[in-house]
């Protein structure tokens, strides 16, 4: 497919910045998605991009919705995702959110600790109705990805040590209003080599037959036997930021290949996922225009009208996005560091990168924001929020 061209003629008479979503490689995305993921069970992690048409129609495509609050489990059922096919993680839920999150009938919530798991009991009891729980276990397998966006360790806030887990499954059974459906896990976010997910597969594997191993007692003193229909490994597939034109679909193939391989699931055990920036990533780009071209004494600044607050990633993880020069691209390269108008040394989106060189007003890309961009935008410095244009 070709992605990287861009309607500049309509982009000009805009007021910029904004993110411009191009729902040719979005659809593209899904309909390869849709292709490799058989039998599994995908659900878009909403937190990754909540704009209403991409919401629309990820949920037109049939995957299911993975929400974080509230919110995002109002803004699923309100984009057509069915209440079955939502599940709601988050390291704590607020009450009012797990009573709406009831109130909608979703599939289930992904239990972070057991303080939490006896709320829920608590408040599903006095609804009168009962909620499907899986147990987030923290599996203490490390992503090797940004540490600011690992969750899989010991050390991370996410998930119920795997050291508490019986006890937790054995309180699950015995609680009234909850009912337990099987293991959630999610180890980090931008994965491009698969043996961390290898490394989950063999956790997983174990602490299902751990936790099969189990002989608990239910709320009227029979005995049950622990039973893991359901296992949800998360998201955390990663995407070519240095590549968006050669590689705009995610190795979705060697993705779910580890699971089929590595996971012994039985027929009668569902297998789940959450992903989010490899579904969305590759479809947004945030498009904003030069301002000034500033000499300094041994650099030059390409001052751009998007700031950290439109996009934070690369203040907030170090991380890239290409940049082009879509109003003059063949001119020839000069070194620049792209920066931002905030009142913050961080807000910089590259430095030292070569780029066709660049005048004021003219039209610069930020390629592959489609994921944790918009989201992610604030109003600091009281600028006004990005908006976006739908292609
Ligand atoms: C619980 C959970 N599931 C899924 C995701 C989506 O991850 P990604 O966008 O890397 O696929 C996240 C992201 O942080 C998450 O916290």
């Amino acid at each position: 497919m070709i992605t990287g061209s861009f309607p500049i003629e309509r982009f000009n008479r805009l007021d910029t910045p904004f993110y411009y979503y191009d729902m040719s490689v979005l659809h593209e995305t899904l309909r390869v998605l849709r292709a490799e993921s058989a039998n599994i069970h995908v659900h878009y992690a909403v937190k990754a991009c909540a704009t209403d048409a991409i919401l629309t129609t990820i949920a037109q495509a049939g995957i299911g919705a993975d929400c974080v609050s509230g919110g995002e489990v109002k803004a699923a059922v309100e984009a057509g995702f069915p209440a079955d096919k939502i599940v709601f993680a988050g390291v704590a839920k607020a009450d009012k959110e797990i009573r709406y999150a009831l109130e909608q009938g979703i599939f289930c919530f992904n239990v972070e600790s057991m303080e939490e798991l006896e709320v829920i009991s608590q408040i599903a009891s006095a609804m009168g109705t009962t909620a499907r729980v899986c147990l987030r276990v923290n599996p203490n397998v490390d992503a090797h990805t940004h540490d600011k966006i690992t969750t899989g360790l010991s050390e991370n806030k996410f998930g119920i040590p795997m050291a508490f887990l019986t006890d937790a499954v054995t309180r699950c059974y015995r609680l009234p209003a909850v009912s337990f459906l099987g293991l959630h896990f999610h180890i980090g976010s931008q994965i491009t080599d698969m043996t961390p997910f290898v490394h989950l597969a063999q956790r997983i594997n174990e602490l299902v037959a751990t936790v099969e191993s189990l002989t608990c007692t239910d709320e009227h003193g029979h005995t049950v036997q622990a039973c893991v229909q359901h296992i949800n490994v998360g998201g955390g597939l990663g995407i070519l930021y240095e590549h968006p034109n050669h590689f705009p679909i995610p190795d979705f193939k060697a993705y779910f290949a580890v699971w089929r391989e590595h996971l012994h699931l039985r027929p009668d055990q569902q297998l789940h996922c959450e992903l989010g920036r490899s579904i969305v990533a590759q479809c947004g780009n945030l498009i904003t225009r030069v301002l000034y071209v500033k000499k300094g004494e041994n650099k030059q600044f390409a001052i751009v009208d998007a700031g950290m607050n439109d996009l934070i990633r690369p203040a907030l993880y170090g991380a890239f996005h290409r940049v082009e020069n879509i109003s003059h691209p063949d001119n020839e390269e000069q070194l620049y560091d792209i920066v931002g108008p905030v009142c913050e040394s961080s807000d910089v989106f590259v430095e030292n990168y070569r780029i066709a060189a660049v005048q004021r007003g003219d039209l610069l890309v930020m390629r592959s924001a489609g994921a944790y961009g918009e989201t992610m935008a604030s109003r600091y410095n009281l600028r006004r929020l990005p908006g976006h244009v739908i292609s």
